[in-house]
């Protein structure tokens, strides 16, 4: 059975995950991607680019800046709502978000509900708590050159230079709408997609990478028709689906769509489905999928005086459009990916670890080794068919440490699908055996079928 602690170990050991700012004792909520990691996050990001943008004459693609203007964040609700649940151990003085540490409660959680809980402290086991206290997760800053001191003698100086981390992607494409409709002149439903960093001063960051305080977003706003917005939810519902299936190697079995109730819905939503995942640590939400309404475009012509209308090339029919949003954390998809590729298995009576990762994933698709090091004529050989497969993949590794056995631990470990191994034979014929990760089983090719 896959173990958290399990994985967590892999993604150190092999590279693929430190803690953010290792070297200094840590960062809570922070994590570094080392050499693995990057590739494999880069190949989830690129697949979902590839998915929902490339291969869709519907969804454009943009980059908005991380600093917004301070006002996006009044109009979009969350200077005013993007809050959680925080309380306080009266005796240890340590800060839980209170729907976290008490069963069946949730983010809107009174403080009579939360203490009908009898609910202890997770430190010091007592149970003496001060009152629910709304907690806003959006890290502040102030833009420009104003000094620390500068703010301390004039407050209205720091409130007019404040600036937000982006809590969410999102608003970048909702401020960018006009843009697009104007310099595309899109037809509807057509959607604008992004990829980027978001964060969230979480109270209780958990978990490994699941609930960090920088994390990266990929989100879709999908203008529809009003009356329409029923049809496209089912729609992208379903490519969702697909995605996770065909192109992240994810079970359905694994995700569980949950009907979001109203009370438990973000300030935005009128639907909200969670994909929830059966992550090693219990079922957490791996990607939301909220319909957003008007209310975000609304917001923005209120605050910003300009129109957000849309006009129907062909009807002439002038409304604001409504909005479906598909929004994923890479983080937590990397999770998802990375447990269910984890297995552990037995070759020859040996335990292994092996992470079936799906092919279009794996950080290298071949390993190219010479049987031994120290015979120079192998050595050529193996880099000539190295030089050969990274002109044609790119993504090919060359092992020639410890022995044979040792390099396919290792690489089954790191999710590589096929290892080449280049011996006395491929002098004579031209052949190479290749060693199938899942099935340890090999065969001899011919160095031109590969
Ligand atoms: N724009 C909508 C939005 O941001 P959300 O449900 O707050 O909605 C969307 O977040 C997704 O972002 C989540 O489903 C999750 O995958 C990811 N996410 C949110 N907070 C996160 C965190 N602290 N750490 C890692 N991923 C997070």
């Amino acid at each position: 059975m896959r173990k958290l602690e399990d994985i967590v170990s892999l993604c150190k050991r092999r590279g693929f995950i430190f803690p953010g700012s290792d070297v200094y004792g840590g960062f809570a909520g922070t994590w570094d991607f080392g050499p693995l990691g990057v590739t494999l996050k880069k190949k989830i990001m690129d697949e979902w680019w590839s998915y929902f943008v490339d291969n869709r004459d519907d969804i454009y693609g943009i980059d908005a800046a991380i600093l917004m203007n301070p006002k996006t964040w009044v109009a979009s609700g969350h200077v005013a709502t993007f809050a959680d649940p925080l309380v306080e151990c009266k005796e240890c003085k340590s800060r839980f978000r209170a729907d976290k540490i008490a069963d069946g409660i949730s983010e809107s959680v009174t403080t009579e509900e939360f203490l009908a809980t009898h609910t202890k402290c997770p430190v010091c086991g007592k149970e003496n708590w001060g009152p629910i206290r709304k907690f806003n997760m959006m890290f502040r800053t102030h833009v420009g050159a104003v000094l620390p001191e500068d703010t301390q003698e004039n407050p209205e100086l720091a409130e007019k230079n404040i600036a937000y981390l982006r809590p969410e992607t999102a608003q970048g494409i909702f401020t960018n709408y006009k843009n697009v409709v104007d310099t595309f002149y899109p037809s509807l439903p057509f959607g604008l997609a992004q990829q980027g960093k978001a964060f969230r001063n979480e109270i209780s960051p958990r978990d490994f990478i699941l609930r960090d305080r920088e994390c990266s977003q990929m989100e879709i706003e999908y203008f529809v028709h009003p009356n329409n917005w029923e049809a496209e939810f089912e729609k992208i519902y379903k490519e969702c689906d697909n995605f996770f299936k065909t192109r992240m190697g994810l079970k359905l079995s694994d995700i569980n769509h949950l009907e979001v109730a109203p009370e438990d819905r973000a300030h935005y939503s009128k639907r909200t489905v969670d994909f929830m995942f059966n992550y090693p640590n219990g079922e957490e939400e791996l990607m939301g999928l909220a319909y957003r309404t008007d209310f975000d475009l609304q917001n923005i012509a209120r605050e910003s005086g300009k129109s957000m209308d849309y006009r129907d090339k062909i009807t002439g029919e002038t409304f604001v459009p409504h909005v479906i949003e598909p929004s994923i954390g890479v983080e937590r998809l990397f999770l998802a990916v990375i447990s269910t590729a984890y297995t552990e298995d037995e070759v020859n009576g040996e335990k292994r670890i092996v992470l079936k990762l799906p092919e279009n994933l794996a950080p290298y698709k071949f390993c190219v080794s010479p049987l031994l090091k120290n015979k120079p004529e192998l050595v050529a050989k193996a880099k000539e068919v190295y030089d050969k497969l990274r002109a044609k993949y790119g993504n090919v590794t060359w092992d020639d440490s410890g022995n044979i056995g040792k390099r396919y631990r290792k690489q089954d470990e790191i999710g590589t699908p096929k290892c080449v191994v280049i011996d006395f034979d491929t002098l004579e014929d031209s052949t190479v055996t290749v060693r199938d990760r899942d099935t340890t089983e090999q065969t001899r090719v011919k160095i031109n079928d590969l």
